[in-house]
């Protein structure tokens, strides 16, 4: 493939989704609509369920009630199509960057091993790591090893991409860094995104729209469209005025939440 190539994305349905850890429900009658090539970025308190939802649009849960559809189809275990990265690069410690990245493809055993490879460094070089492709990961440093972990979801082109925290445990600057790349790289690739993350700057300067969670099984507190223009880049979006509205208002938001939950 070109580095142009775009993979696209596909429309997620949740509809009246339901799911309870034994007695302790998270979501009762849960909607949300995440349209093809959206980035939509989900923040909430501790414990509302962010994990929990990301781990039922993979299909790692099943809900008790309702649906997941993906371009209007149930979700089917065996079909990868989901790309997901952690808030901690899970990678292999004994395999190379390279071999880490076409792990997956040798799984799937759809392409030769020269056709791996070549794909892998495609994306290593895309992610900016060309030149890194046979350190081992303990070699390289924390933001090094998360561009690892997202080239080795986007080598798989999925049309859906789900993101825990993945720059959580990345100090400010390197996160900063990390999401002006993301936003270069869906650009380019046009993948539907769901991302979690409890920063409301990086929620704000990702996204189309940002949903706010309630604690459960309350669902969403805000659905907030993000209408800054694209491009966007740190030095004008972050410092805009609109940026700063966005800002204040889902931080008097997750107040709001926050405070519903002393009283509780
Ligand atoms: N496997 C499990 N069994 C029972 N309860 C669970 C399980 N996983 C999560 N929970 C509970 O479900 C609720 C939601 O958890 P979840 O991990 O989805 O929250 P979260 O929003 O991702 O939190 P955080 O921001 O801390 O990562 C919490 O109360 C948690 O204790
Ligand atoms: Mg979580």
């Amino acid at each position: 493939m070109s580095s142009v190539d775009r993979v696209g994305g596909d429309q997620l349905l949740i509809e009246n989704l339901n799911f309870s850890y034994g007695n302790l429900t998270i979501f009762n009658n849960l909607n949300i609509v995440v349209e093809p090539g959206e980035f939509v970025s989900i923040i909430g308190p501790s414990g509302c369920g962010k994990t929990t939802l990301l781990n039922l649009l993979s299909g790692f849960l099943k809900p008790i009630a309702g649906k997941v559809l993906l371009r209007g189809k149930a979700l089917v275990p065996e079909d990868p199509h989901f790309g997901y990265v952690f808030q901690h690069a899970t990678l292999f410690p004994w395999l190379s960057t390279v071999e880490n990245v076409e792990f997956g493809m040798k799984m799937e055993g759809k392409l030769s091993a020269s056709e791996q490879r070549k794909k892998s460094k495609h994306y290593l070089a895309m992610v900016g790591l060309k030149g890194f492709e046979d350190y081992l990961p303990m070699k390289l440093s924390g933001g090094m090893q998360q561009r690892v972990s997202l080239a080795r979801a986007l080598v798989m082109e999925p049309r859906l991409l789900l993101m825990d925290e993945p720059f959580g445990a990345l100090d400010a600057i390197t996160r900063e860094q990390m999401n002006d790349e993301l936003l270069v790289l869906w650009d380019k690739l046009g993948q539907t995104v769901v991302f979690i993350t409890h920063d409301i700057d990086e929620a704000v300067y990702l996204s189309d729209r940002v949903l706010l969670l309630n604690r459960p099984p309350q669902g969403i507190f805000k659905d907030q469209k993000i209408e800054l223009p694209r491009p966007r880049s740190s030095k004008e979006t972050r410092t805009s005025d609109l940026f700063w509205e966005y800002k204040k208002e889902l931080m008097t938001d997750i107040l709001e939440v926050s405070k519903s939950e002393v009283i509780a």
